[in-house]
Protein backbone atom coordinates (compact mmCIF):
# COMPACT_ATOMS: atom_id res chain seq x y z
CA UNK A 1 0.00 0.00 0.00
CA UNK A 2 1.85 3.65 -0.80
CA UNK A 3 1.12 5.66 2.21
CA UNK A 4 1.26 9.27 2.05
CA UNK A 5 4.25 11.19 3.08
CA UNK A 6 1.81 13.92 5.34
CA UNK A 7 -0.08 11.03 6.76
CA UNK A 8 3.61 9.13 7.87
CA UNK A 9 4.94 11.93 9.09
CA UNK A 10 1.54 13.41 11.12
CA UNK A 11 1.80 9.56 12.83
CA UNK A 12 5.43 10.02 13.31
CA UNK A 13 4.30 13.29 15.38
CA UNK A 14 1.61 12.24 16.78
CA UNK A 15 2.20 8.74 18.32
CA UNK A 16 5.25 9.70 20.20
CA UNK A 17 3.33 12.59 21.68
CA UNK A 18 0.03 10.70 22.54
CA UNK A 19 2.19 7.95 23.93
CA UNK A 20 3.76 10.61 26.06
CA UNK A 21 0.98 12.18 27.21
CA UNK A 22 -0.49 8.43 28.61
CA UNK A 23 2.67 7.85 30.14
CA UNK A 24 2.89 11.64 31.73
CA UNK A 25 -0.25 10.85 32.70
CA UNK A 26 0.27 8.03 34.55
CA UNK A 27 3.03 9.11 36.03
CA UNK A 28 1.46 12.23 37.36
CA UNK A 29 -1.00 9.61 38.81
CA UNK A 30 1.46 7.74 40.70
CA UNK A 31 3.10 11.08 41.77
CA UNK A 32 -0.33 12.53 42.47
CA UNK A 33 -0.73 9.60 44.98
CA UNK A 34 2.54 9.96 47.06
CA UNK A 35 1.60 13.49 47.68
CA UNK A 36 -1.99 12.89 48.69
CA UNK A 37 -0.50 9.73 51.14
CA UNK A 38 2.17 11.59 52.27
CA UNK A 39 0.04 14.06 53.60
CA UNK A 40 -2.31 11.41 55.05
CA UNK A 41 0.34 9.98 56.84
CA UNK A 42 1.37 13.45 58.62
CA UNK A 43 -2.57 14.26 59.70
CA UNK A 44 -2.35 10.47 61.00
CA UNK A 45 0.62 10.80 62.63
CA UNK A 46 -0.13 14.49 64.32
CA UNK A 47 -3.21 12.73 65.37
CA UNK A 48 -1.98 9.74 66.89
CA UNK A 49 0.97 11.32 68.71
CA UNK A 50 -1.86 13.64 70.34
CA UNK A 51 -3.96 10.86 70.94
CA UNK A 52 -0.64 9.10 72.32
CA UNK A 53 0.74 11.98 74.77
CA UNK A 54 -2.67 12.02 76.37
CA UNK A 55 -1.88 8.69 78.21
CA UNK A 56 -0.75 8.80 81.64
CA UNK A 57 0.10 5.68 84.13
CA UNK A 58 -1.61 5.19 87.43
CA UNK A 59 -1.60 2.45 90.15
CA UNK A 60 0.09 0.32 87.16
CA UNK A 61 -3.02 0.87 84.78
CA UNK A 62 -2.75 2.91 81.97
CA UNK A 63 -5.41 5.22 81.01
CA UNK A 64 -5.71 7.31 77.65
CA UNK A 65 -8.15 10.25 77.33
CA UNK A 66 -8.75 10.87 73.63
CA UNK A 67 -8.94 14.54 73.11
CA UNK A 68 -11.81 15.64 70.40
CA UNK A 69 -9.67 17.95 68.43
CA UNK A 70 -7.49 14.42 67.49
CA UNK A 71 -9.94 13.48 65.41
CA UNK A 72 -11.62 16.42 64.31
CA UNK A 73 -9.03 17.57 61.86
CA UNK A 74 -10.37 14.70 59.69
CA UNK A 75 -13.50 16.73 59.60
CA UNK A 76 -12.25 18.14 56.04
CA UNK A 77 -15.89 17.81 54.30
CA UNK A 78 -15.57 15.06 52.11
CA UNK A 79 -17.36 12.74 54.93
CA UNK A 80 -14.60 10.75 55.59
CA UNK A 81 -14.87 8.16 59.45
CA UNK A 82 -12.05 8.41 61.41
CA UNK A 83 -11.13 4.97 63.94
CA UNK A 84 -8.83 4.39 66.24
CA UNK A 85 -7.46 1.84 68.90
CA UNK A 86 -5.50 2.48 71.45
CA UNK A 87 -3.43 -0.90 73.10
CA UNK A 88 -0.59 -1.32 75.91
CA UNK A 89 2.20 -3.07 75.25
CA UNK A 90 0.47 -6.54 76.09
CA UNK A 91 -2.14 -6.01 72.95
CA UNK A 92 -5.11 -5.12 75.32
CA UNK A 93 -7.48 -2.55 74.12
CA UNK A 94 -7.10 0.78 76.21
CA UNK A 95 -9.87 2.65 73.88
CA UNK A 96 -11.30 2.64 70.97
CA UNK A 97 -13.04 0.05 68.58
CA UNK A 98 -10.99 -3.87 69.03
CA UNK A 99 -11.57 -4.85 65.78
CA UNK A 100 -9.63 -2.28 63.79
CA UNK A 101 -7.43 -4.20 61.11
CA UNK A 102 -3.92 -4.82 62.51
CA UNK A 103 -1.08 -5.41 59.97
CA UNK A 104 2.48 -6.98 60.72
CA UNK A 105 4.99 -4.70 61.21
CA UNK A 106 8.52 -4.04 62.45
CA UNK A 107 8.42 -2.84 66.28
CA UNK A 108 12.51 -2.98 66.90
CA UNK A 109 12.33 -0.12 64.70
CA UNK A 110 10.18 2.34 66.47
CA UNK A 111 9.00 4.10 63.49
CA UNK A 112 5.77 4.47 62.78
CA UNK A 113 4.29 2.55 59.62
CA UNK A 114 1.23 2.45 57.40
CA UNK A 115 -0.83 0.76 55.16
CA UNK A 116 -4.42 -0.06 53.51
CA UNK A 117 -7.04 -2.41 54.57
CA UNK A 118 -10.67 -2.55 54.18
CA UNK A 119 -13.00 -2.27 57.43
CA UNK A 120 -16.96 -2.11 57.47
CA UNK A 121 -17.01 -2.56 53.31
CA UNK A 122 -14.80 1.00 53.92
CA UNK A 123 -11.37 0.97 52.16
CA UNK A 124 -9.27 2.38 54.91
CA UNK A 125 -5.50 4.17 55.43
CA UNK A 126 -4.23 2.72 58.60
CA UNK A 127 -1.29 4.08 60.48
CA UNK A 128 0.04 2.87 63.96
CA UNK A 129 2.29 4.82 66.24
CA UNK A 130 4.26 3.34 69.18
CA UNK A 131 4.99 5.59 71.53
CA UNK A 132 6.57 5.23 74.80
CA UNK A 133 4.90 6.13 78.35
CA UNK A 134 6.41 6.48 81.52
CA UNK A 135 5.01 6.87 85.12
CA UNK A 136 6.28 6.19 88.58
CA UNK A 137 8.49 3.53 89.12
CA UNK A 138 6.92 2.45 85.26
CA UNK A 139 7.95 1.69 81.86
CA UNK A 140 5.20 1.10 79.35
CA UNK A 141 4.49 1.86 75.86
CA UNK A 142 0.96 2.54 74.20
CA UNK A 143 0.61 1.65 70.52
CA UNK A 144 -1.77 4.17 68.40
CA UNK A 145 -3.53 2.39 65.58
CA UNK A 146 -5.90 5.48 63.33
CA UNK A 147 -7.75 4.67 60.06
CA UNK A 148 -9.67 7.22 58.17
CA UNK A 149 -11.64 6.56 54.78
CA UNK A 150 -9.92 7.81 51.65
CA UNK A 151 -12.88 10.59 50.40
CA UNK A 152 -10.58 13.46 51.14
CA UNK A 153 -7.37 11.84 50.39
CA UNK A 154 -8.86 10.55 46.67
CA UNK A 155 -10.00 14.72 46.48
CA UNK A 156 -6.23 15.64 47.34
CA UNK A 157 -5.27 13.23 44.74
CA UNK A 158 -7.60 13.93 41.97
CA UNK A 159 -6.84 17.85 42.57
CA UNK A 160 -2.93 17.65 42.74
CA UNK A 161 -3.36 14.87 39.43
CA UNK A 162 -5.13 17.27 37.60
CA UNK A 163 -3.42 20.27 38.14
CA UNK A 164 -0.24 18.58 37.43
CA UNK A 165 -1.73 16.24 34.37
CA UNK A 166 -3.20 19.49 32.66
CA UNK A 167 -0.69 21.67 32.89
CA UNK A 168 1.93 19.34 31.02
CA UNK A 169 -0.86 17.85 28.41
CA UNK A 170 -1.23 21.79 27.61
CA UNK A 171 2.58 21.70 26.71
CA UNK A 172 1.82 18.64 25.08
CA UNK A 173 -1.01 19.90 22.95
CA UNK A 174 1.12 23.11 22.26
CA UNK A 175 3.65 21.22 20.86
CA UNK A 176 1.90 19.19 18.33
CA UNK A 177 0.25 21.68 16.99
CA UNK A 178 3.11 23.58 16.20
CA UNK A 179 4.32 20.18 14.55
CA UNK A 180 1.55 20.02 12.71
CA UNK A 181 1.77 23.44 11.54
CA UNK A 182 5.38 23.20 10.34
CA UNK A 183 4.51 19.82 8.60
CA UNK A 184 1.55 21.53 7.04
CA UNK A 185 4.35 24.60 5.82
CA UNK A 186 7.20 22.40 5.04
CA UNK A 187 4.70 20.58 3.07
CA UNK A 188 3.42 23.23 1.28
CA UNK A 189 5.98 23.63 -1.74
CA UNK A 190 5.99 20.31 -2.20
CA UNK A 191 2.46 20.23 -2.98
CA UNK A 192 2.18 23.00 -4.79
CA UNK A 193 5.16 21.25 -6.88
CA UNK A 194 2.79 18.56 -7.92
CA UNK A 195 -0.06 20.35 -8.23
CA UNK A 196 1.95 22.78 -11.25
CA UNK A 197 2.99 19.12 -12.64
CA UNK A 198 -0.83 17.85 -12.42
CA UNK A 199 -2.08 21.61 -14.11
CA UNK A 200 0.44 21.50 -16.62
CA UNK A 201 -1.33 20.23 -20.06
CA UNK A 202 0.30 16.91 -21.18
CA UNK A 203 2.15 18.22 -23.83
CA UNK A 204 4.16 20.96 -22.12
CA UNK A 205 7.50 19.77 -21.72
CA UNK A 206 8.58 23.58 -20.37
CA UNK A 207 11.08 23.16 -17.49
CA UNK A 208 9.64 23.31 -13.89
CA UNK A 209 10.32 26.07 -11.44
CA UNK A 210 13.20 24.99 -9.16
CA UNK A 211 13.25 28.57 -6.88
CA UNK A 212 9.96 27.66 -5.09
CA UNK A 213 10.87 24.24 -3.43
CA UNK A 214 13.36 23.36 -0.30
CA UNK A 215 17.13 22.60 -0.80
CA UNK A 216 16.26 18.65 -0.40
CA UNK A 217 13.60 18.63 -3.18
CA UNK A 218 16.03 21.25 -5.40
CA UNK A 219 18.47 17.87 -7.16
CA UNK A 220 14.84 16.50 -8.01
CA UNK A 221 13.17 19.15 -10.00
CA UNK A 222 16.91 19.66 -11.41
CA UNK A 223 16.83 16.26 -12.68
CA UNK A 224 13.48 16.36 -13.58
CA UNK A 225 14.23 19.13 -15.85
CA UNK A 226 17.55 17.78 -17.43
CA UNK A 227 15.22 15.08 -18.24
CA UNK A 228 12.60 16.69 -20.03
CA UNK A 229 14.66 18.61 -21.87
CA UNK A 230 16.43 15.29 -22.77
CA UNK A 231 12.68 14.22 -23.88
CA UNK A 232 12.26 17.80 -25.75
CA UNK A 233 15.48 17.07 -27.58
CA UNK A 234 14.64 13.67 -28.79
CA UNK A 235 11.12 14.34 -30.24
CA UNK A 236 12.42 17.70 -32.13
CA UNK A 237 14.66 15.35 -33.35
CA UNK A 238 12.51 12.82 -33.99
CA UNK A 239 9.86 15.55 -35.75
CA UNK A 240 12.44 16.84 -38.02
CA UNK A 241 13.01 13.07 -39.04
CA UNK A 242 9.16 12.67 -40.10
CA UNK A 243 9.17 16.21 -41.97
CA UNK A 244 12.34 15.42 -43.76
CA UNK A 245 10.88 11.88 -44.85
CA UNK A 246 7.55 13.20 -45.94
CA UNK A 247 9.38 16.18 -47.59
CA UNK A 248 12.15 13.53 -49.33
CA UNK A 249 9.32 10.94 -50.43
CA UNK A 250 7.00 14.02 -52.14
CA UNK A 251 8.85 14.87 -55.31
CA UNK A 252 9.82 11.64 -56.25
CA UNK A 253 5.77 10.59 -56.00
CA UNK A 254 5.27 13.35 -57.77
CA UNK A 255 7.59 12.87 -60.74
CA UNK A 256 5.96 9.16 -60.71
CA UNK A 257 2.77 10.62 -61.43
CA UNK A 258 3.57 12.79 -64.06
CA UNK A 259 5.16 10.04 -65.62
CA UNK A 260 2.78 7.70 -65.35
CA UNK A 261 0.18 10.01 -66.40
CA UNK A 262 2.20 10.63 -69.54
CA UNK A 263 2.81 7.13 -69.96
CA UNK A 264 -0.61 6.28 -70.00
CA UNK A 265 -1.32 8.92 -72.62
CA UNK A 266 1.36 7.83 -75.28
CA UNK A 267 1.36 4.10 -75.00
CA UNK A 268 -1.29 1.56 -76.21
CA UNK A 269 -2.62 -1.60 -75.10
CA UNK A 270 -5.07 -2.04 -72.32
CA UNK A 271 -2.60 -4.31 -70.17
CA UNK A 272 0.03 -1.50 -70.03
CA UNK A 273 -3.16 1.18 -69.39
CA UNK A 274 -4.62 -0.88 -66.49
CA UNK A 275 -1.13 -1.16 -65.05
CA UNK A 276 0.20 2.12 -65.35
CA UNK A 277 -3.36 3.20 -64.16
CA UNK A 278 -2.28 0.84 -61.02
CA UNK A 279 1.02 2.71 -60.47
CA UNK A 280 -0.74 6.39 -60.93
CA UNK A 281 -3.60 5.29 -57.90
CA UNK A 282 -0.83 4.32 -55.84
CA UNK A 283 1.16 7.04 -56.35
CA UNK A 284 -1.76 9.06 -55.54
CA UNK A 285 -1.94 7.20 -52.01
CA UNK A 286 1.27 7.55 -51.54
CA UNK A 287 1.09 11.07 -51.89
CA UNK A 288 -1.66 11.82 -49.93
CA UNK A 289 -0.09 9.65 -47.04
CA UNK A 290 3.02 11.79 -47.32
CA UNK A 291 1.21 14.85 -47.02
CA UNK A 292 -0.70 13.86 -44.06
CA UNK A 293 2.38 12.72 -41.88
CA UNK A 294 4.03 16.12 -42.96
CA UNK A 295 0.79 18.03 -41.71
CA UNK A 296 0.86 15.80 -38.51
CA UNK A 297 4.47 16.37 -37.74
CA UNK A 298 3.60 20.01 -38.10
CA UNK A 299 0.82 20.11 -35.61
CA UNK A 300 2.68 18.12 -32.78
CA UNK A 301 4.13 20.18 -30.51
CA UNK A 302 7.32 21.32 -30.56
CA UNK A 303 7.83 21.55 -34.54
CA UNK A 304 6.33 24.74 -35.32
CA UNK A 305 6.94 28.06 -33.06
CA UNK A 306 3.80 28.50 -31.11
CA UNK A 307 1.75 30.98 -32.94
CA UNK A 308 -1.17 33.03 -31.13
CA UNK A 309 -2.51 34.88 -34.56
CA UNK A 310 -5.66 36.45 -34.17
CA UNK A 311 -7.82 34.04 -36.88
CA UNK A 312 -10.96 35.05 -38.16
CA UNK A 313 -13.00 31.60 -38.02
CA UNK A 314 -15.25 32.84 -40.63
CA UNK A 315 -13.20 34.15 -43.49
CA UNK A 316 -10.71 30.63 -42.49
CA UNK A 317 -14.08 28.69 -43.38
CA UNK A 318 -14.78 30.52 -46.34
CA UNK A 319 -11.00 30.49 -48.08
CA UNK A 320 -11.32 26.63 -47.03
CA UNK A 321 -14.93 26.38 -48.75
CA UNK A 322 -13.72 28.24 -52.05
CA UNK A 323 -10.81 25.84 -52.70
CA UNK A 324 -13.25 22.57 -52.34
CA UNK A 325 -16.26 24.19 -54.17
CA UNK A 326 -14.88 22.52 -57.53
CA UNK A 327 -14.68 19.36 -56.04
CA UNK A 328 -17.81 19.63 -54.31
CA UNK A 329 -19.79 20.67 -57.98
CA UNK A 330 -18.03 17.38 -59.61
CA UNK A 331 -19.79 15.33 -57.04
CA UNK A 332 -22.95 16.36 -57.01
CA UNK A 333 -22.62 18.15 -53.18
CA UNK A 334 -24.21 20.91 -51.75
CA UNK A 335 -21.76 22.62 -49.28
CA UNK A 336 -22.35 25.53 -47.10
CA UNK A 337 -21.76 27.81 -44.41
CA UNK A 338 -23.24 29.14 -41.55
CA UNK A 339 -21.04 31.81 -39.94
CA UNK A 340 -21.85 34.15 -36.81
CA UNK A 341 -19.85 37.39 -37.68
CA UNK A 342 -16.87 37.74 -35.62
CA UNK A 343 -15.97 34.72 -34.48
CA UNK A 344 -12.16 34.56 -33.72
CA UNK A 345 -9.72 32.78 -32.00
CA UNK A 346 -5.92 32.98 -30.91
CA UNK A 347 -3.54 30.07 -32.80
CA UNK A 348 -1.89 28.92 -35.70
CA UNK A 349 -3.57 30.42 -39.01
CA UNK A 350 -2.49 27.70 -41.29
CA UNK A 351 -2.59 24.99 -38.98
CA UNK A 352 -6.37 26.19 -38.19
CA UNK A 353 -6.58 25.92 -41.84
CA UNK A 354 -5.48 21.95 -42.23
CA UNK A 355 -8.08 21.91 -39.25
CA UNK A 356 -10.48 22.54 -41.19
CA UNK A 357 -9.35 21.17 -44.68
CA UNK A 358 -9.53 17.60 -43.19
CA UNK A 359 -12.73 18.09 -41.92
CA UNK A 360 -14.09 19.02 -45.45
CA UNK A 361 -12.43 16.87 -47.32
CA UNK A 362 -13.37 14.03 -45.15
CA UNK A 363 -17.44 15.10 -45.06
CA UNK A 364 -17.22 15.33 -49.09
CA UNK A 365 -14.92 12.13 -49.37
CA UNK A 366 -17.38 9.80 -47.31
CA UNK A 367 -20.58 11.48 -48.56
CA UNK A 368 -22.38 10.20 -51.89
CA UNK A 369 -23.91 12.52 -53.90
CA UNK A 370 -27.19 14.68 -53.39
CA UNK A 371 -25.83 15.17 -49.81
CA UNK A 372 -25.62 18.49 -48.13
CA UNK A 373 -22.80 19.55 -46.29
CA UNK A 374 -22.19 22.34 -44.04
CA UNK A 375 -19.66 24.32 -41.89
CA UNK A 376 -21.19 26.18 -39.07
CA UNK A 377 -18.72 29.11 -37.50
CA UNK A 378 -20.63 30.26 -34.23
CA UNK A 379 -19.78 31.65 -30.63
CA UNK A 380 -20.62 29.40 -27.83
CA UNK A 381 -20.16 30.84 -24.45
CA UNK A 382 -16.64 31.65 -24.30
CA UNK A 383 -15.64 29.68 -26.68
CA UNK A 384 -15.59 29.58 -30.49
CA UNK A 385 -17.25 26.29 -31.80
CA UNK A 386 -16.10 25.29 -35.34
CA UNK A 387 -18.42 22.46 -37.03
CA UNK A 388 -18.63 20.57 -40.03
CA UNK A 389 -21.81 18.46 -40.44
CA UNK A 390 -23.23 15.99 -43.36
CA UNK A 391 -26.10 13.89 -43.75
CA UNK A 392 -23.67 11.12 -45.19
CA UNK A 393 -23.49 7.40 -44.29
CA UNK A 394 -22.14 8.73 -40.65
CA UNK A 395 -20.50 6.51 -37.96
CA UNK A 396 -21.69 4.22 -35.09
CA UNK A 397 -21.49 5.73 -32.02
CA UNK A 398 -18.67 2.94 -31.03
CA UNK A 399 -16.46 4.54 -33.68
CA UNK A 400 -16.90 8.39 -32.43
CA UNK A 401 -13.57 8.23 -30.36
CA UNK A 402 -11.23 5.81 -32.05
CA UNK A 403 -11.07 7.97 -35.86
CA UNK A 404 -9.50 10.14 -33.87
CA UNK A 405 -6.20 7.92 -33.33
CA UNK A 406 -3.73 7.79 -35.92
CA UNK A 407 -3.74 5.85 -38.59
CA UNK A 408 -7.42 4.22 -37.80
CA UNK A 409 -9.85 4.13 -40.15
CA UNK A 410 -13.62 3.04 -39.86
CA UNK A 411 -14.29 -0.78 -41.08
CA UNK A 412 -15.42 -1.23 -44.20
CA UNK A 413 -14.57 2.89 -45.36
CA UNK A 414 -14.61 2.29 -49.30
CA UNK A 415 -12.91 5.50 -49.92
CA UNK A 416 -8.57 5.19 -49.71
CA UNK A 417 -7.40 7.44 -47.02
CA UNK A 418 -4.45 7.14 -44.60
CA UNK A 419 -6.01 7.30 -41.46
CA UNK A 420 -4.73 10.69 -40.15
CA UNK A 421 -6.81 13.25 -40.96
CA UNK A 422 -8.96 13.81 -37.69
CA UNK A 423 -5.96 12.83 -35.67
CA UNK A 424 -4.24 16.09 -37.33
CA UNK A 425 -7.84 17.76 -36.31
CA UNK A 426 -7.49 16.79 -32.72
CA UNK A 427 -3.69 17.89 -31.89
CA UNK A 428 -4.59 21.19 -33.78
CA UNK A 429 -7.47 21.90 -31.77
CA UNK A 430 -5.33 20.97 -28.23
CA UNK A 431 -2.73 22.91 -29.79
CA UNK A 432 -4.65 25.91 -29.65
CA UNK A 433 -6.30 24.97 -26.46
CA UNK A 434 -9.28 23.42 -27.61
CA UNK A 435 -11.11 19.93 -27.84
CA UNK A 436 -13.01 18.18 -30.29
CA UNK A 437 -15.89 15.49 -30.28
CA UNK A 438 -17.73 13.53 -33.14
CA UNK A 439 -20.99 12.67 -32.68
CA UNK A 440 -24.24 11.73 -35.14
CA UNK A 441 -26.58 14.25 -36.75
CA UNK A 442 -30.04 14.10 -35.79
CA UNK A 443 -31.81 13.05 -39.76
CA UNK A 444 -28.48 10.91 -40.04
CA UNK A 445 -24.78 11.75 -41.09
CA UNK A 446 -21.68 13.02 -38.46
CA UNK A 447 -20.76 16.24 -37.40
CA UNK A 448 -17.49 16.72 -35.82
CA UNK A 449 -17.54 19.67 -33.44
CA UNK A 450 -14.11 21.61 -32.33
CA UNK A 451 -14.42 24.05 -29.46
CA UNK A 452 -11.75 26.58 -28.93
CA UNK A 453 -11.33 29.27 -26.48
CA UNK A 454 -12.46 32.23 -28.46
CA UNK A 455 -10.34 35.49 -28.49
N1 LIG B 1 -17.86 12.65 -42.45
C1 LIG B 1 -17.64 11.35 -42.22
N2 LIG B 1 -18.61 10.45 -42.43
C2 LIG B 1 -18.40 9.13 -42.21
N3 LIG B 1 -17.23 8.62 -41.76
C3 LIG B 1 -16.22 9.47 -41.54
C4 LIG B 1 -16.38 10.87 -41.74
N4 LIG B 1 -15.21 11.46 -41.42
C5 LIG B 1 -14.36 10.49 -41.02
N5 LIG B 1 -14.96 9.29 -41.10
C6 LIG B 1 -14.38 7.99 -40.74
O1 LIG B 1 -13.30 8.24 -39.88
C7 LIG B 1 -12.11 7.63 -40.36
C8 LIG B 1 -10.92 8.46 -39.98
O2 LIG B 1 -10.92 9.70 -40.69
P1 LIG B 1 -9.55 10.41 -40.97
O3 LIG B 1 -9.83 11.70 -41.64
O4 LIG B 1 -8.78 10.43 -39.71
O5 LIG B 1 -8.81 9.40 -41.93
P2 LIG B 1 -9.06 9.16 -43.45
O6 LIG B 1 -10.04 10.13 -43.96
O7 LIG B 1 -9.38 7.74 -43.55
O8 LIG B 1 -7.63 9.41 -44.03
P3 LIG B 1 -6.94 10.83 -44.38
O9 LIG B 1 -5.76 10.88 -43.48
O10 LIG B 1 -6.55 10.71 -45.79
O11 LIG B 1 -7.91 11.91 -44.09
C9 LIG B 1 -12.32 7.51 -41.83
O12 LIG B 1 -11.57 6.44 -42.34
C10 LIG B 1 -13.79 7.24 -41.91
O13 LIG B 1 -14.04 5.87 -41.72
MG1 LIG C 1 -9.79 12.17 -43.75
Amino acid sequence: MRRSLRSQLLAWVLVPLLLLAALNGTASWISARDAADLVTDRMLAASARSIAEQAIVEEDLIAVVVPPAALEMFDTGSGDFVYYAVTDGAGRLLAGTADLPRWARDRTSGQPSSTEAVYRDRPLHLFALDHPIAGPGLEASVTVVLGTTLNSRDALLRHLWAVGFGQQLALIVTAGLFMILGLRMGLAPLLRLRDAVMARPGSSLEPLEAGAVQAELQPLVVALNQQLDRVQKQLAAQHRFVTNAAHQLRTPLALLNVQATYARRTLGSAEQDAALAAIQSGTQQLSRLSGQLLTLARAEPGSRRPRADRVDLGALAHRVLDDFAEAALAKGIDLGLEEQEGTTVRGDATMLGELLVNLVDNALRYCPSGSSVTVRVQRAGDDALVAVQDDGPGLPPSEWERVFERFYRAPDTPMEGSGLGLAIVQEVATAAGGRVLARAMDGGGLVVEVRLPAA
